[in-house]
């Protein structure tokens, strides 16, 4: 594990649909978690963008793919956090599909689709069950899976073979073996309460396992739904250059707040264009309280 190091987090208040002051082919990892689609507690930011029914969400959330591919170097990795919902319209309670339009819009903008991670969130609830009690055929199957859904842009990267950020950014055999399932159980869900309410933000072990696993050190990782900045701390956490863009002011002002407390090297400008890696941050002894759960 490295500090901060000479990693910088650049925070720009912005549309993650058009990434505004983010260069193209500056970043080598985004790492997201977006709004979901017909959850409603982000029925009103959607309206706010535009967007009042689940077309136009799905819309919202292409717009950012595409400009996440306009950002990305050549070969860089798009790394998705998306939930399906469950929402009765129209008196008809169904499954809205949010990953399997994610996949199809992604791939209709430019990516590449690659194997996907499935997140199983641990739940002390193993019982949780929709339905109908013990009789057939009103039951629902439990909706226990969120998704890590997986990008490159075109080809894969080429990195000059003595590069030593490739030594640097080795994991181990174990985290290979567990990061490289299919299916992620053990990690539990973040705490969602925040001064404004309920945050949606992931565990930091979700962006710290992708950021390991698809950037090396001093890379540039971008998070164009910042949210808490969960992504930007993994990302400084582990020696590489974080972006975040975030659209609500008030979310802003705490991201920045919170960039402040946590000690980063703030950016709150826009960069010139470089696709350059940034300063190799120095080896540092572990943080405490790098883990399953943050906020
Ligand atoms: C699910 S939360 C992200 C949580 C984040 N992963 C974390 O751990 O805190 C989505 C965030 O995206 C922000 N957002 C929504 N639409 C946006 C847009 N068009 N551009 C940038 N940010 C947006 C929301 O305000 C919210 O903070």
């Amino acid at each position: 594990m490295f500090g901060h190091g000479g990693a910088t987090v650049r925070l720009l208040r912005g549309d993650a649909r058009r990434l505004d002051g983010v260069a193209a082919g500056s970043v080598h990892l985004v790492v997201t978690s977006p709004p979901y689609p017909m959850i409603p507690q982000w029925d009103a930011l959607f309206r706010a963008l535009g967007a009042d029914d689940y077309v136009g969400m799905q819309r919202v959330l292409a717009e950012a793919w595409a400009a996440c591919h306009r950002v990305l170097v050549p070969g860089g990795i798009l790394a998705v956090n998306i939930g399906d919902a469950l929402r009765t319209v129209d008196g008809a309670f169904r499954l809205w599909p949010n990953h399997a339009h994610t996949l199809a819009d992604a791939e209709r903008v430019g990516f590449h689709p690659l194997p996907y991670v499935l997140w199983k969130k641990p739940t002390n609830k193993p019982n949780a069950f929709l339905g109908s009690g013990f009789v057939p055929p009103n039951a629902y199957v439990t909706l226990d899976c969120e998704y890590v859904l997986l990008f490159r842009k075109g080809r894969l990267r080429r990195l000059p073979p003595h590069d030593p950020a490739r030594a640097q950014s080795r994991f181990s055999r174990a985290e290979r073996d567990r990061w490289f399932s299919q299916v992620w159980s053990d990690v539990r869900g973040a705490p969602q309460a925040t001064p404004g309410g309920r945050s949606g933000a992931f565990p930091l072990a979700i962006p710290e396992r992708l950021v390991r696993m698809f950037s090396l050190v001093g890379e540039t990782v971008l998070d164009p739904f910042a949210g808490t900045g969960t992504t930007l701390d993994a990302a400084v956490r582990w020696g590489r250059n974080a972006v975040g863009v975030e659209w609500d002011p008030e979310v802003y002002r705490e991201l920045v707040a919170r960039g402040r407390t946590l000690g980063w090297r703030l950016v709150t400008r826009p960069a010139a264009a470089t696709g350059a890696r940034g300063g190799r941050p120095r080896r540092r002894r572990p943080a405490a309280g790098t883990g399953a759960r943050t906020g």
